[in-house]
């Protein structure tokens, strides 16, 4: 009996026109950007997993941990026969939390990476033969079609992946998410919590370089889309704490005066030397923010759970 379907709510085409346009938008404006979510091909997956396993990164451990002693309070306050996940990656610590949800039937991982998803289903599937696994390829900030499990329903964003929207997206974001949610629903949300520069700096620029690495790979994904000519050696990698936003702010600065060219879209782009391009901001938050976020979306804040060290939070919401 199979019970594993993939839903691509994308064509491929659709992708690559999102691809453009965002490129096309980031590249030609002042400062130049790029959107983080096209760091994650294959290959950026693989990376990013790597990073969860760095010394020096410590969300994902602290995330485990309170999902493991946290697991019963979670299962409790939510008895989902749906567990709905957004940008579900390996789906590594989702294991505790199915683990600790007797009445769940279906699992519904969400994320861009295709190859992410696929992993994922196939490792628990090897565990869980009883558990129907539908997918989905899609972008969760741009309206997903969801397919119609039972409720109560819970809907997870793990790994701090929220504080990598700005402001008005994420407000956008937590409105789409409230749109999901039927009474009874739940939101389990993960959220990195502000702490001491030098900690949070050091968990995006590694001693090893695993995650300068990971912020090059989206020139790669250009350099293979549209045919770019980026050299992605030619660029350093940049952490830097904003103290005012409070969020760690990744960027690539062009080590000299480079010229690339980028002929899928026609376009040649001009970096100064010392010319940098922000690829990803990941914000870090305290309860309040948390809490009036929640609120402005229609959602009230019902648990709050950190690790033993006050590093990261689990917020348990339901609707308003
Ligand atoms: N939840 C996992 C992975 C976090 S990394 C963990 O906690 O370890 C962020 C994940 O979100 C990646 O798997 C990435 O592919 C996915 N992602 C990033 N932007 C996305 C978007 N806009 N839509 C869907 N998935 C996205
Ligand atoms: N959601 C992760 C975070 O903000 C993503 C991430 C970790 C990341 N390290 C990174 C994104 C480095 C870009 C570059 O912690």
């Amino acid at each position: 009996m199979s019970r594993f379907l993939l839903t691509r709510t994308l064509p491929e085409h659709a992708t690559d026109a999102a691809l453009r346009a965002d490129v096309l938008h980031g590249l030609t404006r002042t400062p130049k950007t790029l959107p983080p979510k096209w760091f994650y091909d294959a290959r950026g997956s693989e990376l990013f997993e790597e990073i969860t396993t760095l010394p020096e990164y410590y969300p994902t451990r602290a995330e485990r941990e309170i999902l493991l002693a946290r697991a019963p309070e979670i299962a409790a306050a939510t008895g989902a026969r749906t567990l709905i996940e957004l940008g579900s990656g390996s789906s590594e610590k989702t294991r505790l939390l199915l683990d600790s949800l007797p009445e769940l039937a279906s699992y519904v991982p969400v994320d861009v990476s295709e190859s992410a998803l696929r992993g994922a289903a196939t490792s628990l599937l090897a565990d869980r033969p009883g558990l129907e696994v539908h997918a989905i390829v899609a972008d969760f900030t741009g309206g997903m079609v969801l397919p119609g499990t039972p409720g109560p329903r819970l809907v997870a964003f793990l790994g701090g992946t929220i504080g990598n929207l700005l402001p008005a997206e994420r407000a956008a974001f937590l409105a789409s998410v409230r749109g999901l949610l039927a009474p009874g629903d739940a939101l389990l949300l993960g959220t990195d919590l502000v702490k001491d520069e030098s900690v949070l700096v050091r968990a995006y620029d590694d001693a090893a370089g695993v995650t300068a690495a990971f912020n090059k790979n989206v020139l790669t994904v250009i350099n293979r889309e549209l045919g770019a000519d980026f050299a992605p050696d030619a660029f350093d990698h940049v952490a830097l704490w904003d103290a005012e936003n409070e969020w760690i702010e990744m960027r690539l600065r062009a080590r000299s005066a480079l010229t690339v060219k980028i002929p899928e879209l026609d376009l040649v782009v001009h970096f100064a030397p010392g010319e940098e391009v922000r690829t990803e901001v990941s914000a870090k938050f305290r309860q309040d923010r948390v809490r009036s976020e929640l609120a402005a979306a229609r959602m009230e804040l019902t648990h709050w759970w950190t690790d033993e060290a006050g590093r990261f939070a689990l917020t348990h919401a339901t609707a308003v």
